[in-house]
This record gives C-alpha cells, structure tokens and sequence, in this order.
C-alpha cells in the first residue's frame, strides 16, 4: 500500500475505535441507568456501578452528564436535574441522593454517619458536599445542545450552588473553600491527610483516622458554623482546583446571558482562588500544591494526584505550570506505563491496589478516569499537546483491555476496584 493510503486507512481506522468506544460509554450509561421516585421528587440518573455504588453521587453525575452530552444532551439535563431536585434552600446540593432507600443498611454505617438519618428516618441524601463539579457539566450540555434556553433555566440554581459554597464554605475568607472530611473530596482514603505532622498509618487506623472528622461533623448535625469552629477540616488543592475551573465556567454561562454582575463576581472569585492556591499551597521546592490542615492551616507534604490539580486552572501562571508538568512527567513520581496514579510512585504510602490489609482503602495509588480526565483538559488549554494525547492515548488502550473500571493498576494496567464503572467512561471524552 502506499504511503498516503496507509495514512489514510490508520486514521479512519482510529475514528472508527473512537465512535465504537463512543456506543460502548453510552451502552454503559444506559445499562447503570435508573428512574426513582422519593420523596414528590423524580430522577432519571447513572449509578456509579450498580453493585457498590446504587445511588447518586454527586460529581460522578456530573461526569456522566458530560458523557452523555456527547451523545444525548436531554438525558445530559436529567442526570443534572436529578441533583438539582435536592438542592436545599441554602443553595446546598448533596453529595449522593439515596433514591432507593432500601439499599441503605447498618452494614453501611457511614450511610448514617455521613447524613442526619436514623434506622427509623432513613436519610434521603448524605449532608456532605463533592468536588463542585458542576458548572463544568452544565456548560456542556449547553455547548452540546441545550443552548442559552438551557442555562436560562438552570442558572439560578448553579448561581445559588455557588453562594452557598462562598458564604458557607470559607471560614477563614480567603477564597479557599474548606472541607469537613477527606470523602468530601471525593479521594476517600487517599493519604493526604496523613501528613500534618502525623506519622504514617497503617491498616484499621488508616480507616479511623480518615472516618474521625465526620463524628464531630455528625454530633453537630452538620452545622457548617460548628463545624468550622473546630481543627478537623481541611482547604483541599484537588477540591478548589475545580471550584477555580467551575467559577470560571459559571463566568461564562453568566455572560452568556448578559447577566454581568454575576458573571464579574464568578470571575473575580476565580482569580482569588489561583492566588490563594499559590500563594498558601504551592511547595517552593518542587512546585507541588498541597492541601491546608485545619485552622492553622498546616500545609501537608504527601504527593497525591490533588497535588497536580491546579494544572486545570486556566489563569495559571506558566512557570507554575511548567514546574506541575515536570513532576507529573517525571517517571519516578506520576508517570508510569499508565498514568496518572492516585499517590505519586516514590511515596512509601503508594499501593497498587485498593485493598489493603483485607479493608477497601481506595486512592492510594490506582488510577482514576476522573482525574486522568481532568488533568488531560488542563494539559491541552495550557498547550501540553503531547501529554494531553498521552494520557487520552494510555486511557483508552485501559479501557480498550479491560473494559469501564473503578481504577486500574498504573504499573501493568490490570482492572482495581468496581467493574462498569460509570466515570470510566470519560475515555471517550480525552484529547
Ligand atoms: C467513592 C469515591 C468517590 C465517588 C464514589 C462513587 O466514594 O471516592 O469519589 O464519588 O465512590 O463513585
């Protein structure tokens, strides 16, 4: 075959693996699909995987949004709208709506833990928040197709999502949005919090000392006021990351509409958030982020997939970003066969696995589609082409291997976790 026609077989040869792992995310959603009822309220939503996961979580909705928007912009629209239902006055959107509350058990104990619920008064959703994800989602269901009708209708409600994150979440007001627990980060047992001035743990304890922040949280019932007043909450690098990323979108979506003052007030919120993450987070050394501890603020030093996440923010610096790609490519630490781990290689922390010590212990080293996905956008808006595709490329021959899992191994690529896994999708959507 000649040259120009090898070149042309190879490239519609790889158009057509793209559009089959297009049906195969869309086949997935469909399959984790569910319609409830609770409560005078109705969904139409993606469980994370049907057998660990039977609920809505929060960003992994979002991510499924994004998915779907890609094929089917109205079930897009569901899957946000089923959060949005649950929205509180304040503006607070849960973290996971337990539709089908025959699922929720005393086994599960944090199910209690993590809401206000009673054995009698099941809980219909958790007090707790997730990376706000959000706007991020409800723009692309706008771009693919919902248009400026679309975020007319929703705007109001991603505008008073965003208050409530402004007023409620930074007691401390320096832009920076804080935590009450390492699950409402989203990187449940990642070891990130395990170095302000505290020594490696290890089996049951890592559990109990990653649970303990809730049991306070909990005895106040959640009231953020108390809460605060405490040590045990954390500003997150991976969770403001996105809050930065997401104010920028709210901007758009606000101009959009040509409402101006909201849009200069989302804008001059995410200016705030890269020059508090830089100035409070960035470690001068290597150029890491890092997470901020209680009300001293104690900056941690554990290498974690949250310390790259400002490479998403598009007002980044170059410098800041040049030295955040040199660590994520640097095979000793973020990048090997499949990147990106979890927890950098050369952390005595890091596993390949999440299983430790007999107990689930998720985000200690494996992978993830949501932050490969994440950080593969960041890579192309700051002109990291090359990276960008490499991470897109290494996602797809994962899933291409062993199908939509939970995480996978970076070493030699092998499933981790929960299989048809809903997020794992977002290969179709990378450079
Ligand atoms: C785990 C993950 C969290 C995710 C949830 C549902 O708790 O840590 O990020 O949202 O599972 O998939």
């Amino acid at each position: 075959m000649r040259l120009g026609k090898r070149l042309r077989v190879a490239v519609a040869d790889r158009q057509e693996a793209r559009r089959a792992l297009d049906r195969r995310a869309r086949a997935l959603l469909l399959e984790n699909t569910r319609r409830r009822e609770l409560a005078g309220r109705r969904g139409r939503f993606s469980v994370p995987s049907a057998g660990h996961y039977p609920f809505q979580w929060f960003w992994d909705s979002c991510f499924h949004a994004i998915v779907w928007s890609r094929s089917d912009w109205r079930r897009a629209a569901d899957e946000l709208d089923a959060l949005f239902a649950w929205q509180r006055p304040d503006g607070f959107i849960p973290h996971v709506v337990f539709w089908d509350q025959r699922r929720i058990s005393l086994w599960k104990w944090w199910h209690y833990m993590e809401s206000v619920g009673t054995p009698r008064h099941k809980p219909r959703t958790t007090e707790q928040m997730q990376p706000p994800v959000l706007a991020l989602a409800v723009e692309r269901v706008a771009e693919a197709g919902g248009g400026a009708e679309y975020v007319r209708r929703v705007l109001p409600q991603l505008e008073a999502y965003h208050e409530h994150l402004a007023a409620e979440r930074d007691p401390d007001g320096d832009g920076l949005i804080s935590v009450l627990s390492q699950f409402e980060t989203g990187l449940d047992f990642s070891p990130v919090w395990q170095a302000g001035g505290e020594r490696a743990l290890k089996g049951p304890l890592v559990f109990a000392r990653l649970r303990r922040p809730q049991v306070p949280a909990r005895l106040h019932r959640y009231d953020l006021e108390r809460v605060f007043r405490g040590d045990l909450h954390q500003e997150s690098v991976l969770v403001n990351a996105i809050y930065g990323k997401a104010l920028r979108a709210l901007a758009r979506l606000a101009r959009l509409l040509d409402e101006t003052e909201l849009a200069a007030r989302a804008a001059e919120r995410a200016a705030r958030v890269t020059e508090a993450l830089l100035a409070k987070c960035a470690d001068p050394r290597d150029g890491l982020f890092h997470d901020l501890v209680g009300r001293e603020e104690r900056r941690t030093s554990v290498k974690t997939i949250s310390a790259l996440m400002p490479l998403i923010l598009e007002d980044l610096p170059r410098e800041a970003a040049d030295r955040l790609v040199a660590s994520l490519t640097d095979a000793r630490r973020f990048w090997p066969a499949y990147p990106v781990p979890s927890v950098a290689l050369d952390e005595p922390t890091f596993s390949r696995d999440s299983r430790l010590w007999g107990i689930r212990l998720i985000w200690r080293g494996p992978l993830s589609m949501s932050t490969n996905w994440l950080l593969a956008q960041g890579l192309a808006e700051h002109g990291y082409a090359d990276e960008a595709r490499t991470i897109g490329n290494r996602s797809r021959e994962l899933v291409a291997r062993h199908g939509f899992n939970e995480f996978y191994d970076p070493l030699d690529g092998s499933p981790v976790g929960e299989p048809s896994f809903g997020w794992a999708t977002l290969a179709a959507d990378m450079p």
